[in-house]
């Protein structure tokens, strides 16, 4: 068995900084050493990587991608070989990506044809969460199996998008009854879509078409009250585990604080557009570049009545967003997002950001909004904890997967599509950005997959990970 060690780094965890040595035997690692330890005990290895100065932390994990994703009359442009390649160049070693059942579709038909497209593709390893686009009887008994044989414990639900993958409150309170039976966390795209529904309407009307009506027509009260019903359905449910999804708005975030506060189960995650983007910046662009930056919910005014930004900083501080994921959607300009000039209504909804993750929270510890602790416990830790993949993935411990990055943050990164992108996208919706901080080394399960600026690692690598029950509550 091919036996690494990883000398002189700083190991990083939600608990805290320390001086180690990280001996990977095979896929796993095999035992972290005090500073001096290597030498007096004689450890030897077949390649020694000299971290000195560097962080050793955790693979990253993305709890919310979209691979292939068909959707607003396209198909989201990252394949599993694409999409886990660009994440590997950005120190995530496992996707969580959304399985997708449309309404009259079969549940288990529609894992399977997740399966198929993931399956020997990935070179990082990968899980399902299960999109249920149409809740009936049958979907109904189909979560419970999912959960019991086939490793996916959370599904997905909508209460947005009316006509597409929406589902109404009646249908919501089932399907959360029966999460509460089998354990399993709902996870809720909470917009108010029958109310913006009329909005936009009302916005085409008055040919207020161009990109930035995006935002205008899906307002942050409607994802307020959209949370909040979310949460007095899960708490009527029985208390069942409820987990909101791409939070945007302030408002959404204080519905998540005082359901917390009352002890109920509701845990939410925000994504970095959430942290860093405004309508005035990115979705207002001249022309139709502000199509770039449509996605659901939208991104927020600066000039709102609050300050989104701000809230949700402090929600990932105080634990009220328990985790950063990216809802990677990838869609070109050319021939997808083109699809909706002259009609904001018909823009692909979705950025590609499965790369960039690490790079933009590490941003947050430089401009002092976050702990290095809390870097990682909302990028690795929490999202394997949340759902249950934890201790294999997540933290730098014996026994745990060999998923670690090497981090250096003396270097910079430039992301950019001359710069530093490998998404399959022809524009980044982070161009330009630069980081102080850099992705040094990637491995996954042992193997490294990226080092020296360069991609090492392999097709058919990854694989998929069967998950537990959320391990925040069992
Ligand atoms: O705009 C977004 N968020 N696209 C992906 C689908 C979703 O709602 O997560
Ligand atoms: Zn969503
Ligand atoms: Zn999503």
């Amino acid at each position: 068995m091919a036996r690494t060690l990883i000398v002189n780094g700083t190991i990083i965890s939600p608990t805290g900084l320390s001086a180690g040595d990280v001996l990977v035997e095979g896929e796993t690692i095999a035992a972290i050493f005090q500073p001096g330890q290597v030498a007096a005990l004689g450890v030897t290895a077949d390649r020694t990587i000299d971290a000195k100065g560097k962080y050793i932390i955790p693979g990253g994990i993305d709890v919310h991608t979209h691979m292939e994703l068909p959707f607003g009359g396209t198909e989201a442009s990252d394949t599993f070989e694409t999409g886990s390649n660009a994440a590997a160049w950005g120190g995530i070693t496992t996707i969580v990506d959304m399985a997708l059942q449309r309404y009259g579709e079969n549940v288990q038909d529609g894992l399977a044809t997740w399966h198929r497209k993931a399956e020997g593709n990935c070179s990082i390893d990968y899980a399902f969460h299960q999109i249920i686009g149409g809740i009936d009887e049958q979907s109904l008994k189909d979560m419970t199996y999912l959960v019991e044989h086939e490793g996916v414990t959370s599904f997905k639900l909508f209460m947005a998008y009316p006509g597409v993958f929406y589902s109404d409150d009646g249908q919501i309170l089932r399907a959360m009854q029966t999460a509460s039976e089998n354990g399993a966390v709902i996870m809720m795209h909470a917009e108010n879509g029958i109310a913006i529904d009329v909005l936009v309407a009302q916005h085409l009307a008055r040919r207020e078409t161009d990109p930035k009506y995006h935002s205008i027509s899906r307002p942050s009260l409607l994802e307020g009250e959209a949370t909040h019903r979310a949460i007095v359905l899960s708490k009527v449910a029985g208390n069942v585990p409820l987990y909101i999804v791409h939070m945007s708005a302030a408002e959404a975030l204080d519905e998540v604080a005082q359901a917390q506060n009352e002890g109920l189960n509701v845990f939410a995650e925000t994504c970095p557009q959430y942290l860093y983007m405004t309508l005035e910046d990115h979705l207002a662009q001249p022309g139709f570049e502000g199509a770039k930056y449509v996605c659901s919910p939208p991104i927020r005014s600066k000039h709102d009545h609050r300050h989104h930004h701000k809230d949700l900083w402090k929600g990932l501080r105080m634990n009220e967003l328990a985790i950063v994921s990216t809802d990677h959607c990838p869609f070109c300009m050319k021939d997808q997002k083109e699809l909706g000039m002259g009609d904001f209504s018909k823009i692909p909804n979705g950025i590609a950001g499965v790369e960039h993750r690490m790079e933009l929270i590490y941003q947050g510890v430089v401009l002092g909004e976050i702990s290095l602790e809390r870097w990682v416990e909302t990028c690795c830790t929490t999202p394997a904890r949340m759902f249950g993949m934890y201790p294999k993935k997540g933290i730098i411990a014996p026994g745990s997967d060999a998923d670690i990055v090497i981090w250096d943050p003396n270097s910079k990164t430039k992301i950019g599509i001359n710069d530093k992108h490998h998404m399959n996208t022809d524009h980044s919706a982070w161009e330009g950005t630069v980081i102080d901080g850099k992705v040094d080394t990637v491995m996954s399960r042992g193997m490294i997959v990226m080092e020296n600026d360069k991609f090492t690692g392999r097709k058919g690598h990854g694989k998929y990970v069967r998950r537990g029950l959320s391990q925040y509550l069992h």
